[in-house]
């Protein structure tokens, strides 16, 4: 099975299992899933690896909780799954990420400014 990124629009059980893993901080009952509030995630072998969350506001795109779980990070995997949701929401042309919740503030900033994104107060943005 090869690596995808989706959108999620309803979660099956195994994908709440999975989102739990991902972020102890949510109950996966509690993310608002419509069309502005969207969720991406890196789906491997019926499994998720990664997830973020996507707010869309006309031509602004908020991003924010990008996390890759420990086991599979630097593979690509936050890579792929930044930038297709990116790529999914053509119309926005003005991205920032949140600095909310991030574990290491340099880690993120490497992966950011890899992604093209600047540091600015509290996030980045590009
Ligand atoms: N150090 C330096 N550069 C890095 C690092 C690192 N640890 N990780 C990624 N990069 C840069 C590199 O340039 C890398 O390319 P390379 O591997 O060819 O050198 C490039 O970014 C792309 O890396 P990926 O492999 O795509 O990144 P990964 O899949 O590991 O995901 C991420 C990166 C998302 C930052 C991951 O480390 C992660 O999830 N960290 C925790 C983020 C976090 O705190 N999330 C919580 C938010 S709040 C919430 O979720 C509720
Ligand atoms: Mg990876």
């Amino acid at each position: 099975m090869k690596l995808t990124i989706v959108r999620l629009t309803a979660l099956s059980p195994q994908d709440k299992i999975d989102l739990e893993k991902i972020w102890p901080e949510y109950a996966p009952a509690d993310l608002t899933l419509d069309e502005s509030h969207r969720l991406y995630a890196a789906r491997f072998n019926e499994r998720l690896l990664g997830a973020l969350r996507v707010t869309c506001n006309g031509t602004h795109g908020e991003l924010d909780s990008l996390r890759v779980r420990e086991l599979t990070r630097r593979r690509g995997v936050g890579k792929y799954l930044l930038e297709e949701a990116m790529r999914d929401n053509p119309q926005v042309s003005d991205w920032r990420m949140s600095a909310q919740g991030v574990e290491d503030n340099a880690v993120m900033t490497a992966f950011m400014l890899a992604m093209g994104f600047q540091a600015e107060a509290d996030g980045w943005r590009r």
